[in-house]
């Protein structure tokens, strides 16, 4: 879709579509286009609307008017969410362009411009990638966002959307892949084809390699697999030791059967989004670049599939993993941790100065949360208040969980130095799971994003069909730019530099 920018006034539009938002109070507009409106009740209270076709006597053809709620509660999400609605309704009645106002006395001008325009363009990606009749999803062409700004002024937080909207929609695309098309190797592709296209450098690590350097919690996993697993590092501002040094790395595990220890098959093709943490690491890397973050940022993830074969490993092995401790494989489900154990014992050695990880680690994450939000670990109550923070002002809100020794110790093996589960019985296991990367993180200062429940969507949301979400591309790279600001300010000193 082409996102246009105007500024002018609601009354000179001339269009196919007119999309106006409404908080609880506000005058109604166009009286004599809006006598029906008594009707349908529409007071302005948050997600209601009201389209009506204005026969002539306007401008534009049809004219949409969304609630936004009342003031008091207002945030940006809900003008993320009118222009989602927006797309849908425009879409809906097959129009070649529509016109949506982001003027509101309730926001900052260019803060209204880019939440709008984020909320379009997020509402405007439909995975239809592998339906051959696309006649039912009909994609709208062009867009016109009026406010006051000048179209220069406006430039900045359109060009933000498009980048930002634009990586959590090519995160949706590449994690909608199911396990036969996003294999390992697709993955490493994706990033090569990521790097070849913007200033990132790409080093990807194969089998041989890792097993030479004996990450063998990654090698462990794979066992099962028919295709062998890849570790991929993607790296913007390489090499500038001048700027700080920040890690995000991602849980890639292409299909999770479950391994031996095989999950029920009910709800199974879900576990093709298992994936979503390495390929929000794609995304985030996509848009460090692209909006140049003056900061130095490696993106990594080990990606394989778990499955069962004659060669899985199996409940009761013990590995030793890359940073020498031994684990007991109480459960080859318990997976996620131990190719993240790996990953994040090798990324740390690089020292960077604040390390994040994104990963669909524990269903008990979605029974805490639900679809909502995601769950923060960190040993550094100052990132994780940046990164807290970031989530409210983009809308991807976290909440964070404790990681006290008492659940340290229940990780603690009879066999071997560590056990992949915490109990029998699942009590705590997201955190214990936190927990267990905890024990491969070095000295970094470090928080981990649980991502299980929002990574897709099921049920019908504002602006993110169902299907992958890529949420947490969004969260992160606010997190990530706040930091190298305080950075910047000498706030947070770079340990390194
Ligand atoms: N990928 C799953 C977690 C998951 C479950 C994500 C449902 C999204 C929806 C993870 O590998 C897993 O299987 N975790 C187990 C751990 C348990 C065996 C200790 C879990 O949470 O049940
Ligand atoms: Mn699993
Ligand atoms: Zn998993």
């Amino acid at each position: 879709m082409q996102l246009k920018l105007k500024n002018a006034d609601v009354n000179e539009v001339k269009d196919e579509l007119l999309a106006i938002a409404i908080a609880q109070g506000d005058l109604i507009p166009f009286p004599e286009l809006t006598k029906g409106i008594m009707k349908k009740s529409f007071e302005g209270k948050a997600g209601q609307f009201y389209i009506t076709d204005t026969q002539g006597k306007a401008g534009f053809r049809k004219l949409l008017l969304y609630g936004l709620g009342e003031k008091k509660d207002l945030t940006l999400d809900n003008l993320r969410r009118f222009g989602g609605a927006a797309c849908r309704a425009a879409s809906a009645s097959r129009c070649p362009s529509f016109t949506i106002s982001a003027l509101n006395e309730c926001f900052a001008p260019e803060g209204a411009v880019q939440a709008v325009a984020e909320g379009i363009l997020l509402a405007d990606y439909k995975p239809t990638k592998f339906k051959t009749k696309k006649d039912d999803f009909f994609d709208v062409p062009e867009a016109t966002i009026i406010s006051k700004l000048d179209a220069s002024d406006s430039r900045v937080p359109l060009g933000k959307a498009i980048i930002l909207a634009g990586a959590q929609n090519y995160v949706r695309d590449i994690d909608e892949n199911p396990a036969n098309i996003a294999t390992p190797q697709r993955l490493e592709e994706e990033a090569r084809k990521l790097a070849k296209s913007s200033s990132l450098a790409v080093t990807v690590l194969g089998k041989e390699e890792l097993k030479k350097l004996k990450m063998n919690a990654i090698l462990a996993v794979n066992q099962g697999s028919a295709l062998p697993p890849v570790f991929v590092m993607l790296e913007h501002n390489k090499g500038r030791k001048d700027l700080p040094f920040y890690a995000v790395v991602g849980k890639g595990i292409t299909f999770d059967s479950g391994g031996i220890s095989l999950k029920p098959s009910k709800g199974m093709q879900e576990m093709k989004y298992d994936k979503s943490g390495a390929v929000c690491v794609l995304g985030i890397m996509k848009a460090a670049s692209e909006m140049k973050l003056p900061v130095r940022l490696l993106g990594a993830f080990a990606a394989t599939e778990n499955l069962p074969s004659g060669s899985a490993q199996k409940p009761g092995d013990i590995i030793t993993a890359y940073s020498g401790k031994t684990i007991e494989i109480l459960n080859t489900d318990a997976e996620g941790r131990l190719i993240l154990a790996d990953s994040l014992a090798y990324i740390s050695e690089m020292k960077p100065d604040a390390m994040i990880d994104l990963a669909t680690l524990t269903g008990a994450m979605i029974t805490c949360l639900g679809h909502n939000r995601i769950g923060l670990f960190s040993n550094d109550d100052q990132l994780a208040k940046t990164i807290s923070d970031s989530g409210e002002s983009v809308f991807e809100r976290v909440w964070r969980f404790p990681m006290d020794s008492e659940y340290k110790e229940m990780n603690k093996g009879d066999f071997a130095d560590i056990k992949n589960m915490g109990s029998e019985t699942g009590e705590a296991s997201s955190i214990t799971a936190a927990c267990f990367l905890g024990e491969f993180i070095g000295e970094c200062r470090w928080a981990h994003l649980d991502i299980a429940g929002v990574d897709n969507m099921t049920e019908k949301h504002p602006y993110l069909s169902k299907g992958a979400s890529g949420i947490g591309v969004r969260l992160v790279v606010e997190a990530l730019s706040r930091l190298a600001e305080s950075a910047e300010r000498g706030a947070v000193g770079g340990k390194n530099r």
